[in-house]
């Protein structure tokens, strides 16, 4: 079952901080298109921004530029799944929904057009904040707007529980390896100078006490 995460865990909910993605989009008629992408990262914690580079003439820059919606799904490190990811990263005709190519399944998003994808295990809805054309590439950053995650994949305080939710990392074309790695650790701060203070008194303002 999907359960939608508050505002306040979305951060948290995107770890590590960079990882594979399909990222679904509509056009303006309504159809949707989905595609591969292995630079989805999250680059903003509070609010909580997540970009993505692509092709100016790839559907899904056209769809992002003219809708201004888009949804992040994280598919587990699972084959099939993986395979899926595959085939929504051929260049398909535009039109062509690549979520029934693959095999894979729509469910509605809670707050924007474009659907999130039902075997992704986690879900951020954003709404395009600014973007940027280099070298042949957009980089595009949008705000999450809701996210969603399979109930097994969170503990009660938001954390990602590695060894359901299964994050997958392109690991370098062609496009046909992946890698994963969801062993948690602790880490103390073996520094104890003046900063260290600052820093936590800076994190209590951006995220309150709970974190
Ligand atoms: C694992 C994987 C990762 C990919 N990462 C990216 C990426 O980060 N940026 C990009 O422009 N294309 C990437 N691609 C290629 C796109 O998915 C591919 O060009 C796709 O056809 C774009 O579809 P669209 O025209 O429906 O947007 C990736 C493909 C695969 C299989």
């Amino acid at each position: 079952m999907k359960i939608a995460q508050p505002e306040i865990w979305w951060d948290r909910l995107f770890a590590p901080s960079s990882a594979l993605a399909i990222i679904t989009t509509v056009d303006t008629e309504g159809a949707v298109n989905a595609a591969a992408f292995g630079t989805a990262t999250r680059v903003n914690h509070n609010p909580v921004d997540i970009a993505f580079t692509c092709r100016p003439s790839k559907d899904t820059s056209l769809n992002v530029l003219a809708t201004r919606e888009f949804v992040v799904n994280l598919p587990p490190f699972e084959r099939d799944v993986l395979e899926a990811v595959r085939v929504v990263g051929l260049p398909f005709a535009r039109g062509v929904n690549e979520l029934t190519k693959a095999g894979l399944h729509e469910l509605p998003a809670l707050a924007v057009k474009p659907p999130r994808v039902e075997e992704c295990t986690r879900h951020f809805e954003c709404v395009l904040e600014w973007y940027h054309e280099w070298s042949d590439r957009i980089m595009f950053v949008g705000r999450v707007v809701a996210a969603s995650v399979d109930d097994d994949c969170v503990d009660a305080q938001g954390y990602v529980r590695w060894e359901n939710a299964r994050s997958a990392h392109f690991s370098g074309a062609s496009y046909n390896s992946f890698v994963a790695a969801y062993d948690v650790m602790e880490v103390r701060q073996p520094y104890d100078g003046p900063e260290v203070e600052a820093y936590d008194a800076f994190e209590k303002q951006m995220f309150g006490e709970q974190h």
